[in-house]
């Protein structure tokens, strides 16, 4: 790596205090220089403009008539700072309405914020505006659609892109020091250069597509020097495919969940993503310099099934281990760069007031085919389904009684998860995702902090949420200002 303690640059992206650890900065702030598709925040404040897009779009080293933000699949990446103001035009020249959401932010789900309510109509335009608290943690966040009944379609078609908040845990020195990758995992399904449209089945089992792309690529490779550090910055944008990940010959260290930091690396020989999951891991490259694939592994996202496992249930992803990218050991560190020791501080949250139970299922509806559940119902947006009341904490149980895996998503407020099958969770985490698997049951705990009005919470397989599994849960203040 070239050197980095006297860029200017460098001092700029991670003060000066860091710069002494210095070399591997340098490859970042590069890239980042170069990288046309990054939107930073400067002085407290970012103005983007956005458009979703319909046409001839770049992937995979062809071109096939997509869904984007701005012609390019993934979107930019937008990276922001707690404190933050921002402004985002966002424009619609799709054939169709559309919005967005900001998954796993936590601003206002009201107004013209992360409000998924709101409807931009075809040819129209929409200024989002909305300010980072700053208390806001660091981390991998994203953006898409939300409009129910289209996300699914918006999504597969290319409509992803990643929202980062950078702060503490980029500061880690440890952390500041290792070569930073953001890898964005989508599959795609491409005939005569456009997407064809899903069958029924498709939609039921959730669509997973045969063309699995990295950024926008497939199978990219990475260089990093040998004895260094690579943080790998996992998003799940698929709609159903499941991602279980594996670094040939190297361990991969856990460094973030969907909300930000551990306290601590934690060790993991295979790492699953599930739709809408995020993750950072810490790799070391402490091996013979070589070229080590990143494999996607078999994983199996149904139960058995109604069919004796033929239709709903069995036979999802892909049989055989899948080639994602490549780490390719280039030239080689004097002196190996260590793991963090500590990388955050995760606080507990109090007892619960109260306890709420959230069962997940299926059936057919006359004339609906089949519809997925939450509590026996189909998502209404007429209907408050939950009331909570600002400034508890709750413990809610989502129990999974179909024969598919659903990832149980919440907008605004994180959550940790505290049991899975009765079993404890070791690890104290920020998540806005969990996969509760066909049969399991997962138990969460989640603060709701500022920010009242309407949110919702859904399954993040996205065909699964537009054929109803979603419900809409109202943030109150104690007075019961905004209902009952
Ligand atoms: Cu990523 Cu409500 O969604
Ligand atoms: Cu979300
Ligand atoms: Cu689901």
């Amino acid at each position: 790596m070239t050197k980095a303690k006297h860029s200017r640059r460098t001092f700029l992206a991670m003060g000066a205090g860091l710069a002494g650890l210095g070399l591997g900065l340098s490859a970042r702030a590069q890239t980042r220089a170069h990288d046309a598709d990054v939107l930073v925040s400067r002085g407290g404040a970012i103005e983007v403009d956005l458009k979703a897009r319909f046409g001839p779009t770049p992937l995979a080293g062809q071109s096939a008539r997509l869904f984007s933000y701005g012609g390019r699949v993934p979107g930019p990446r937008i990276e922001v700072r707690p404190g933050d103001e921002v402004t985002l035009r966002f424009g619609n020249a799709l054939p169709e309405p559309t919005n967005l959401h900001f998954h796993g932010l936590h601003v206002p789900p009201t107004g013209n914020a992360d409000n998924v309510f709101l409807e931009v109509p075809a040819g129209e335009g929409l200024t989002y505006r909305f300010k980072i608290p700053e208390s806001h943690p660091a981390g991998t966040f994203w953006y898409h659609p939300h409009l129910h009944g289209l996300v699914a379609k918006q999504v597969f078609l290319g409509m992803v892109g990643l929202f980062v908040v950078r702060g503490e845990l980029d500061q880690v020195p440890e952390v500041a020091a290792a070569r930073e990758v953001f890898v964005v995992l989508k599959d795609f399904q491409i005939a005569g250069g456009r997407v064809p449209p899903p069958s029924p089945m498709e939609l039921a089992r959730g669509r997973e597509g045969s063309l699995v792309t990295v950024n926008g690529e497939v199978e990219p490779e990475w260089s990093v020097e040998g004895g260094g550090l690579l943080r790998l910055r996992l998003l799940n944008a698929s709609t159903a495919r499941f991602y279980r990940l594996k670094l040939e010959g190297h361990p991969l260290y856990l460094i973030a969940t969907d909300g930000g930091a551990l306290e601590e690396p934690y060790e993991l020989d295979e790492l699953l993503l599930a739709p809408g999951e995020r993750a950072e891991v810490l790799v070391r490259a402490d091996r013979e310099p070589g070229r080590y694939t990143l494999w996607n592994l078999p994983y199996d996202r149904g139960r058995g099934g109604m069919m004796g496992g033929g239709m709903m249930g069995g036979g999802f992803g892909d049989a055989r281990p899948r080639a994602l990218a490549h780490l390719v050991y280039s030239g080689r560190r004097r002196t190996p760069l260590p793991l963090p020791e500590r990388t955050g501080r995760v606080r507990g949250l109090g007892a619960p007031v109260r306890r709420r139970r959230f069962v997940l299922g299926h059936s057919m509806q006359p004339g609906r085919g089949m519809v997925f559940t939450i509590n026996g119902q189909v998502f209404n947006p007429r209907r408050i389904d939950t009331r909570v009341r600002l400034g508890t904490v709750e413990e809610w149980e989502i129990a999974n009684l179909g024969v598919l895996d659903h990832p149980f998503h919440l907008h605004t407020n994180p959550f940790q998860i505290v049991a899975r099958d009765g079993r404890p969770e070791r690890l104290r985490a920020w998540k806005d995702t969990v996969l509760v698997p066909a049969g399991g049951t997962v138990r969460l705990r989640v603060g709701f902090a500022d920010y009242p009005g309407n949110a919702v919470y859904h399954c993040h397989i996205l065909e699964h949420e537009d054929l109803g599994m979603m419900g809409i849960v109202r943030f109150e203040t104690s007075s019961g200002a905004s209902g009952t």
